[in-house]
């Protein structure tokens, strides 16, 4: 086997991946009852569920590449219509959600308009505001996509 294989790249990026399973809405999988298995990826793989780790990977590939050189030129974050997606069960869809969910694309419109620390940093408030309602496991996460700066 080509010791290639394991670049600091695809290694990074298998971490990357491993910690994507890690994340849902729940409490983390140590403090549930022993002798029960957390499945890998609790929130299967509803529609939103799957937007928010699409954002979430652009939320770290940002961190990597804009934030250290502090060049935000052509940035941009996808729109996407999450009021619109199904997510795991009804549960998550909580009062106020639809709002959430229009704040939030306000902040990713307005991200895209004019890329910017500050800009950034309002889209990464707007997934907190919607989490701490709709769904608190993954807010420790989302926190670590803050720019250190703040
Ligand atoms: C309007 C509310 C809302 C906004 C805004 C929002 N989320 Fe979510 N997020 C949810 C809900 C609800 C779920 C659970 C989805 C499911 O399991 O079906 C979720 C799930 C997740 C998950 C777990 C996905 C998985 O693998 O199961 C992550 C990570 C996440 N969001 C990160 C983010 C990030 C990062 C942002 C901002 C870029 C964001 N969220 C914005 C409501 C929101």
């Amino acid at each position: 086997m080509p010791s290639s294989l394991f670049t600091p790249k695809r290694v990074s990026g298998l971490l990357i991946l491993g910690s994507l399973f890690l994340a849902f809405c729940g409490e983390p999988a140590a403090d549930r009852p022993q002798g029960k298995l957390a499945p890998l990826q609790p929130n299967a793989n509803s529609e939103l569920a799957q937007a928010m780790r699409l954002l979430d990977g652009e939320l770290v590939a940002l961190l990597a590449e804009q934030a250290p050189s502090g060049n935000w030129d052509g940035a941009t974050l996808s729109r996407l219509p999450l009021a619109e997606l199904a997510p795991t069960d009804s549960t998550m869809l909580v009062p106020g959600f639809q709002g959430f969910a229009l704040a939030f694309d306000q902040h990713v419109a307005a991200f895209n308009e004019a890329p910017s620390e500050a800009t950034y940093q309002a889209v990464v408030n707007g997934c907190l505001s919607c989490h701490q309602r709709a769904c608190p496991g993954p807010v420790s996460r989302i926190k670590k996509r803050r720019l250190a700066s703040n």
